[in-house]
């Protein structure tokens, strides 16, 4: 393999090479739909028809008929014959949508999770995709960013596991032979989840040890599962756009962590360098770029007019240009691209697999296994007999697919008034809007008034427009918009029972909607099956089970408020009340609820929880058990959580780090015993000298249903 593309390498051009290194939007291409809007963009990059010959991949062609029309007028016209790689944003399903990852990351399922990207996978590939551009996997502690829906959360230890997940999903175990995966693309390296103020594309600034210790490891994981490909973040790093950060990219990713697959920038981040201020101009960011080892440059033209003239003037050796080529090379080569330039892309496939009833109901089970029951008075699950008003912008809306859903469509999505019918006789149901999103009127409080007035309980179906999340979709205030807050409150006087169903992409400051509903249940953007996972739920059918894996902040005066978080030199203990201490006059210093939280229909209890041993060394690992009894009457699903401390460390340690965890089946009555293993390699972490290592003396060991309720043991390192 390698051979081939060193001879294919020998014989392009310098002009050749550095096309590969060229990415472009759809629109640039022959044969694309709409195709004739060629040159206008071209003029406005400063690029030639040449470039967009030779260049190396395509971003965001779709369809089979289109792709196969853009590989074979490319083909046509390249003087080697070398096929383009097609890459996508496919982030949480192709037609068929899985909730968005924050939700998937609620279900702590990591086979559910694999099979979404699998699916994704197929229908993407089928429709002539190569690449996806996913999993994101950065590390979110802030959620008036409006991307913290695309990540798992605000642990490195799950968000690795689902980094991992994803990858195996999205690229199987052969991407050359199996033509229905796609090679996986992890992103945004790095740390591009930390901006500060959670404003968009904002400054990053942390020291080398927290960057390895929280934001890096699901990077790791990612590439240690064999993902073929990095995308670079927007953010500075330190003080240097990543974009060009020769020490993030060269030396620790590529150096240090041996990465030899494609490094991508994002859209436009090469050029940004003279916005950030660390270019003067684009020469200035081609040269930060490919010395730092960005390979591909996406949708901006500084490589294709600069590289040349800064190989010609010696300033970048022609080596570091084949070494990019031959990466891009070999990806396309692994993907069966040389032997079949059309891969997967088969229109009669398309027509069988996309949006199959098996993706559909693999969709379905993942989305009533992210949803998360917040709050539960006595109200849920509902009985199938009772007269329920189903009211609020979302009791009729195909918006919950979420922000990156782009080839999802809202109208084969399931409604939640259609889960609702697909459970209950539909004369017992009474339907009104309540409200729009941010507006409300008289006329349609009075409606939902009127149709909630002969119902048993209400059901109000809130939330967030798909477009207040996503990319450049921050909020300062991130509590329900007040139409919608206005709209409970005027139910409320009705004083029947009230659940609220809330469709968003960030956890939101409830204040408004927990402490005037009896219960809640958070459904995220769930998907294509969204309404009928929810009726699931809902009305009992499925016991929910997921658990948060980001805090709900009290008020948004708190963030970042995350549960892995130090105690201070001056803790606010109850126990030993003073006014000296780190806390807020107004608010509590925890989150509203807290990372790992989430309610069933039935109630565990935990018991006997023991230790094997106290005194762990290298060799010897410890187990701590625990008894989990299903004390309700309905079987269910727990999320036994394991969490360590170490209490005093060179560096000071998280209060609580999650190190395992265990989903456990009950039937009423029946109690199971869980057992762990903890090792000497569990405890270690980075410390002042950048060394991963673990440090003797007493740790705690923590279990329970969520951060907050834990019972704790102690044991001791002894090396
Ligand atoms: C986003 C990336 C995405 C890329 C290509 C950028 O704006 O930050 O996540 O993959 O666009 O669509």
């Amino acid at each position: 393999m390698e051979k081939n593309m060193n001879a294919l390498l020998e014989q392009m051009t310098l002009d050749e090479k550095i096309a590969q290194l060229v990415q472009l939007a759809t629109f640039f291409y022959k044969g694309a739909a709409g195709d004739g809007e060629i040159t206008g963009p071209m003029a406005d990059l400063g690029i030639d028809q040449d470039v967009v010959i030779n260049s190396g991949s395509v971003l965001g062609a779709s369809g089979a008929n289109e792709v196969r029309n853009i590989q074979k007028e490319h083909l046509a016209e390249n003087r080697l014959g070398i096929p383009l790689l097609i890459m996508a944003d496919i982030v949480h399903g192709f037609k068929t949508i899985f909730p968005v990852p924050l939700a998937i990351g609620c279900s702590w399922d990591m086979e559910l999770a694999e099979k979404s990207a699998e699916i994704a996978a197929k229908e993407a590939a089928v429709s002539g995709v190569h690449v996806s551009f996913a999993p994101m996997v950065d590390l979110v502690r802030d959620p008036r960013w409006g991307r913290v829906m695309e990540s798992t959360g605000e642990d490195p230890y799950l968000n690795s596991l689902f980094a991992r997940a994803f990858v195996r999903g999205f690229q199987g175990n052969d991407l050359t032979n199996d033509q229905h995966r796609v090679a996986a693309c992890v992103k945004h390296f790095a740390a591009y989840g930390a901006p500060e103020g959670g404003r968009d594309y904002n400054t990053v600034n942390m020291s080398e040890r927290q960057l390895r210790e929280s934001y890096l490891p699901a990077y790791k994981a990612a590439l240690d599962e064999g993902c073929e490909m990095v995308m670079t973040a927007f953010n500075t790093v330190d003080g240097i756009p990543a974009t060009g950060n020769k020490k993030l990219m060269r030396d620790l990713l590529r150096d240090e962590w041996g990465f030899d697959g494609v490094l991508i920038s994002d859209w436009g981040a090469v050029k940004e360098q003279i916005f950030h201020g660390v270019a003067a101009d684009e020469r200035e960011s081609a040269l930060k770029s490919i010395v730092a080892g960005v390979d591909i440059e996406m949708m901006t033209s500084c490589y294709p007019k600069h590289l040349k003239e800064l190989v010609e003037s010696g300033e970048v050796s022609e080596e570091i240009i084949d070494e990019s080529v031959l990466r891009i090379l070999a990806l396309k080569e692994k993907l069966g691209l040389f032997e079949n330039p059309y891969r997967g892309a088969d229109e009669e496939l398309e027509n069988q697999v996309i949006m199959s009833e098996e993706h559909r109901k693999a969709s379905r089970e993942l989305a009533a296994k992210s949803c998360v029951l917040l709050k539960n008075e006595g109200v849920l699950p509902l009985q199938k007999e009772q007269k329920v008003a189903l009211v609020g912008p979302f009791a009729k809306s195909g918006d919950i697919l979420g922000p990156w859903s782009w080839h999802g469509s809202k109208e084969e999505a399931v409604q939640l008034h259609e889960g609702f019918k697909m459970k209950m006789d539909a004369t017992n149901l009474t339907i009104a809007e309540g409200s729009d999103i941010e507006t409300v009127t008289e006329e349609q409080v009075q409606e939902a008034m009127k149709a909630a007035k002969e119902a048993d309980v209400i059901v109000l179906a809130l939330g967030e427009r798909s477009s207040m999340s996503g990319e450049a979709c921050c909020r300062a205030d991130i509590r329900l918009p007040e139409a919608q807050i206005q709209l409970i409150s005027k139910l409320k006087e009705l004083q029947k029972p009230m659940v609220a169903v809330l469709f968003n992409g960030r956890p939101l400051d409830l204040h408004g909607v927990i402490d005037q509903v009896d219960a809640v249940l958070e459904a995220w953007y769930p998907g294509t099956e969204g309404g009928a996972a929810v009726a699931d739920l809902l009305f009992g059918d499925v016991n929910p089970s997921g658990k948060l894996t980001m805090s709900f902040p009290f008020s948004v005066g708190q963030i970042p408020v995350y549960y892995n978080s130090f105690n201070t030199g001056r803790p606010n203990r109850p126990d030993a009340p003073n006014h000296y201490v780190s806390k807020y006059l107004d608010i509590p210093n925890e989150p509203l609820l807290p990372f790992g939280f989430g309610l069933s229909y039935t109630n565990f209890t935990y018991s006997e929880m023991t230790l094997t041993q106290t005194i762990i060394t290298p060799n010897e690992p410890i187990t701590v058990s625990v008894k989990v009894t299903n004390a309700g009457d309905t079987a269910g699903e727990e999320i036994v959580q394991l969490y360590i401390h170490d209490i005093s460390g060179e560096i000071v340690r998280p209060l609580k780090e999650l190190k395992g965890y265990s989903k456990v089946w009950l039937q009423p009555g029946e109690t199971k015993e869980i057992f762990f293993t903890i090792t000497e390699e569990q405890l270690r972490y980075y410390h002042s000298d950048l060394q991963f290592t673990s440090d003797n003396g007493e740790f705690h060991v923590m279990i329970g249903p969520n951060s907050k309720e834990l019972s704790a043991l102690t044991f001791e390192l002894a090396k």
